[in-house]
């Protein structure tokens, strides 16, 4: 199957990625694939391929990020492609240029890909509604993450054989958090069962109605569980108090080796970075590199962005310095 899904001629039905919410398992199946068959390539003394040669992909990223931003440059250029960074810090966004107007400015230069991140939650939809190349989610508000969910779902698809079956607990900021809902969307579509434990303050109205179990209780909602997803309080999206202490929060929600004893004991922890140590996770369990694939999120991060700028750009017109 991977090599059928690294075949040039296999299209992914999306001009976009704007979220996993909708995609399909034989889509999500497609991605994970042709990411697998990446993990190879960039584990290679030579990682430089022309996948995306005559390309141009250009991150905008309206808030901080270190694993996203640097891996999407890196597979940019591990393809062949020219990547450029804008600093909004510098852009004239600080003169009152608004989003979209940035972004219509940026797509008259004929970029193929913009990787976009930005605080609100719909405007990287919002801005694929205005620019006619291919347009990656790189995390919108607490909406979506899509392919931290990829990352998320190879790096157990590779570790525990399957995603059917398994039974996954997300623990910690679920409310404010775009990775739990991508997360949420692609595991549910694959057959997992998908836990959600997190104190009430920290959990959306109805979430039981994306498919989840819900507990308020960390002993109860590991009890047994194949995997789990920590996540990290995400104060820049709080307004307001929701825990009464984060040393309290550490307390009651956050990961050691007590509460993990509940959980199978060959469950495998993960986190999307960036962890706050001490807050919902205890170091020593973080570094256990017996069951910790923190590292492993990271590198699997990078071939899953150079599976989506391959499978994006296979749907876009010949550029003219591919037609040269
Ligand atoms: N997991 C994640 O999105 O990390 P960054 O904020 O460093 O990109």
């Amino acid at each position: 199957m991977t090599a059928i899904a690294r075949a040039s001629n296999i299209r992914f039905p999306h001009r976009h990625l704007l979220g996993i919410e909708g995609l399909s398992p034989d889509e999500i199946t497609l991605l994970l694939d042709l990411s697998e068959s990446y993990i190879e390539y960039h584990r290679q003394a030579d990682k430089k391929r022309a996948v995306l040669r005559g390309r141009t992909l250009i991150n905008l990223f309206f808030e901080t990020s270190t694993r996203t931003r640097t891996s999407f440059e890196l597979a940019g250029k591990r393809l062949g492609g020219s990547v450029i960074n804008m600093s909004v810090a510098t852009s004239a966004i600080k003169k009152g240029e608004t989003l979209i107007d940035t972004a219509m400015t940026l797509n008259a230069m004929h970029p193929d890909v913009l990787v976009v991140r930005h605080p609100d939650s719909g405007a990287v939809k919002l801005l694929s509604e205005k620019v006619n190349c291919a347009l990656i989610n790189a995390g919108d508000g607490s909406h979506e993450h899509p392919t931290q969910a990829l990352l998320d779902a190879l790096t157990i698809r590779r570790r525990k054989g399957r995603l059917n079956g398994l039974v996954v607990a997300i623990c910690g900021d679920i409310l404010h958090s775009r990775v739990a809902r991508s997360n949420i969307h692609l595991l549910t579509t694959m057959g997992t069962r998908v836990r959600v434990v997190a104190p009430p303050t920290l959990l959306p109205a109805e979430i039981e109605r994306l498919g989840v179990e819900v507990f308020n209780d960390m002993r109860r909602g590991l009890e047994d569980c194949d995997i789990v997803m920590m996540l990290r309080l995400q104060s820049e999206r709080m307004h307001g108090t929701f825990v009464p202490s984060t040393r309290e929060y550490f307390h009651f929600f956050g990961l050691d080796y007590e509460k993990l004893s509940a959980a199978k004991p060959d469950a495998m922890i993960m986190h999307p970075g960036p962890m706050n140590r001490g807050v919902e996770i205890d170091s020593e369990v973080a570094d256990d590199i017996g069951r910790s694939a923190i590292t492993e999120q990271v590198e699997i991060g990078v071939a899953v962005r150079m599976a989506c700028l391959d499978m994006l750009t296979r749907t876009l017109p010949l550029s003219a310095a591919e037609l040269a």
